[in-house]
Formats: structure tokens, C-alpha cells, sequence
């Protein structure tokens, strides 16, 4: 499901913008939220914080992202221009169906942004945009994911985001291109997660667009390997957890353009308390190789807002590997169901 990715994502943006899915963003851009009340449970729960940025950096429009297991027993503010926004690969995960229950009996509209044409969060939902990622039979979400993501950005697009569609579309294309490349050089992150996968604890952190990807890193290698890992904010580390960092514990700090030199300060916090630091990071920076006991390079050119997602295929490769020299199931991984259709 991790190499599918690339023909996904070609097949996502033919859909939507040469294709029959340009007559739901037509539909979808008439919309007028004043806020997007965002509600989704893990991985999906990070493809909202990364769709949030997009909204809230492209369109101006406030978005709010619950854990939607908390959304409704918090007593909510649901005002009268708020928009539901509900991200989920299944559409049957009870505590999402719950939350879009809630804004729906509120009297707002609800959008869902869903793997499952007719789930029933599909069925719930005024407006839907299907993220097609096909069946994902893997409980651990990959593929799903990526398109929940750069649905979240075509949404952004539809409620007119001045970018135009054209230079979209290649941006779209030219991430295609870039996966199928890291994807060529697996064998590199196979070696990293060989060298590293029985160290006690994984800190997976990033700034920015790439805090969300360091969230949905650290739960993949929790997911498929067992093995504890948190994801953290880089800037955050220092309000405590690194307290934790000894010799045994590997910094994984996702490396973007943006943010660069706070994120490699960052990292050599870590590194001056004997942290084992692997950074995933642009090919030509200097320092992200200095800092790092092990580089895996990325080429975010021209990739800007997309490039989140780029990261995060490597993330999904480490945490196989990592899960291959554990010995771990990959697929069907102990304690987890695919959908959580139970609060
Ligand atoms: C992700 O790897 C997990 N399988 C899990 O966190 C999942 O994303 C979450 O349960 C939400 O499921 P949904 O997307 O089907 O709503």
C-alpha cells in the first residue's frame, strides 16, 4: 500500500481536476465557512492538523482539530457559520460518526473528507470529497493518509486559495515523482532502521507542517513495531522531555526548508545529550548531515506545502523496516483494528 502511493496520487489529481470529481469542488467552493470545526481519531487526526495548515494558511479560515474522542464531552462551542469537517479512511469509526452526530443536530453543515463511498459518515455528511485510496487493508494507515492530505489541500483549493490550477495540479504531480524516487531508495532506510531498531525510545520531532508528520511517524513505529515512540514539536522538547534523552534514544528529527536552522538547533540539543539522531532532511543542507549519525535526504524542490506529505513516505518505510527486524506483524498488528467502530 506504501507503493501505491505515487499512481494514487496521479490518479487523485486526474480525478479532480480534469476529471468528474471537479463538479464536487465546484460544488464544495460555494460553501462559506466561517470556521472549520475539524474532528477525526489518529492517523486521520493528523491529516487534519496538516489540512488545517492548509486551510488556515491558503484561505485565511480558522480550523479547530479535535481528537474526536474528546469533541463531544467538552461541551463544544458550535456557532451557526461553523463547517464539520470530518476526516476518516473507514467513515464507520464511532467516535468520529459522534462527533459529526453533534455539529449535525447543532444545525451546521457537515463535510466529510472519506476513503469508503457510502460508510455511513459518507451517508451522515451534506458534502463529501472521497480521498480514493482504494481498499487499505493494512490496519496501520499509509496510503490513506497521504490522500486524506492532499484532499484536505484540493478542498482548500476549491474554496479559492489564488494558487493557480494549473501550477497545482504540477505540484501534485511532481510529489508523485518525488515518492517514486524515495521509494527507489528503501534499501537506505532499511539500513538506518536496521542500525537503530533496538534502541529503547524514539523521539520523531518536527516543526511546522512537518509536527503532524512527526506525530503520525512516532504512531506508525508504535503501531507495527511496538516499540515506544512519541511525537514531538522540536521547539518542545526542551519544556521537559529531554529529560529522557540519553544514549539509548533516537532523536528521528523530520528536516524541512522552512523552520531549518531553529529545527537543527533543535536536534543538536539532543545531540549534546548523547541522543542517537537520524535526520530526515533536505539533500543539500549541510548541517542536517553534520548533526546527524544517520541522513536520509529528500528533495523538497518546488514541492512548498506538499513537501509534509513527501516526508512522511519515509516515516512509513523506516517504521516497515523497523517492524521487519522486530519481527513484528506488519499487517495485522496485535491489539489494533482497522476501523474502531467502538468508543
Ligand atoms: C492509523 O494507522 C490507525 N489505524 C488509526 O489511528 C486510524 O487512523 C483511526 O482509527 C481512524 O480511523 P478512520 O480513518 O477509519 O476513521
Amino acid at each position: 500500500e506504501i507503493y501505491e502511493q505515487p499512481g494514487l496520487i496521479r490518479a487523485l489529481t486526474k480525478y479532480y481536476f480534469d476529471g468528474e470529481g471537479q463538479e464536487t469542488l465546484a460544488n464544495i467552493s460555494n460553501l462559506k465557512p466561517g470556521r472549520f470545526l475539524v474532528n477525526a481519531c489518529g492517523t486521520a487526526n493528523y491529516a487534519g492538523l496538516v489540512i488545517k495548515d492548509y486551510i488556515e494558511n491558503f484561505n485565511r479560515i480558522p480550523c479547530q482539530v479535535d481528537l474526536a474522542s474528546e469533541f463531544r464531552y467538552r461541551n463544544p462551542l458550535i456557532l451557526k457559520d461553523d463547517i464539520g469537517l470530518f476526516v476518516s479512511q473507514s467513515g464507520e469509526t464511532a467516535d468520529t460518526l459522534a462527533a459529526q452526530n453533534l455539529c449535525k443536530q447543532s444545525g451546521i453543515k457537515t463535510l466529510s473528507i472519506v476513503n469508503v463511498e457510502g460508510s455511513t459518515l459518507y451517508r451522515d455528511c451534506d458534502h463529501n470529497l472521497l480521498i480514493r485510496a482504494g481498499i487499505e487493508i493494512g490496519v496501520a494507515s499509509t496510503k490513506a493518509f497521504t490522500q486524506q492530505a492532499l484532499t484536505g489541500r484540493l478542498l482548500s483549493h476549491a474554496l479559492g486559495d489564488g494558487v493557480e490550477k494549473k501550477k497545482l495540479k504540477d505540484k501534485f504531480n511532481l510529489l508523485a515523482t518525488r515518492i517514486d524516487e524515495l521509494l527507489s531508495r528503501a534499501e537506505d532506510l532499511k539500513s538506518i532502521a536496521e542500525s537503530i531498531h533496538n534502541y529503547k525510545g524514539f523521539f520523531y520531532t518536527g516543526r511546522g507542517s512537518l509536527f503532524p508528520v512527526a506525530l503520525e511517524g512516532a504512531l506508525k513505529l508504535k503501531e507495527i513495531a511496538y516499540v515506544h515512540a512519541e511525537g514531538y514539536a522540536s521547539g518542545e522538547l526542551k519544556h521537559g522531555p529531554i529529560a529522557l534523552i540519553d544514549e539509548e534514544m533516537v532523536n528521528i528529527a523530520l528536516v524541512a526548508p522552512e523552520l531549518l536552522d531553529k529545527t537543527i538547533s533543535n536536534v543538536e540539543e539532543i545531540k549534546a545529550r548523547k541522543g542517537i539522531i537520524v535526520v530526515i532532511g533536505p539533500e543539500n543542507d549541510a548541517n542536517s548531515k553534520r548533526v546527524s549519525d544517520y541522513f536520509f535526504p529528500l528533495n523538497y524542490e518546488g514541492l512548498g506545502e506538499l513537501g509534509a506529505v513527501y516526508c512522511n513516505v519515509a516515516n512509513q518505510i523506516l517504521a516497515y523496516y523497523m517492524a521487519r527486524f522486530k519481527g513484528t506483524d506488519i499487517d495485522k498488528p496485535r491489539n489494533l483494528a482497522k476501523s474502531v467502530t467502538v468508543e
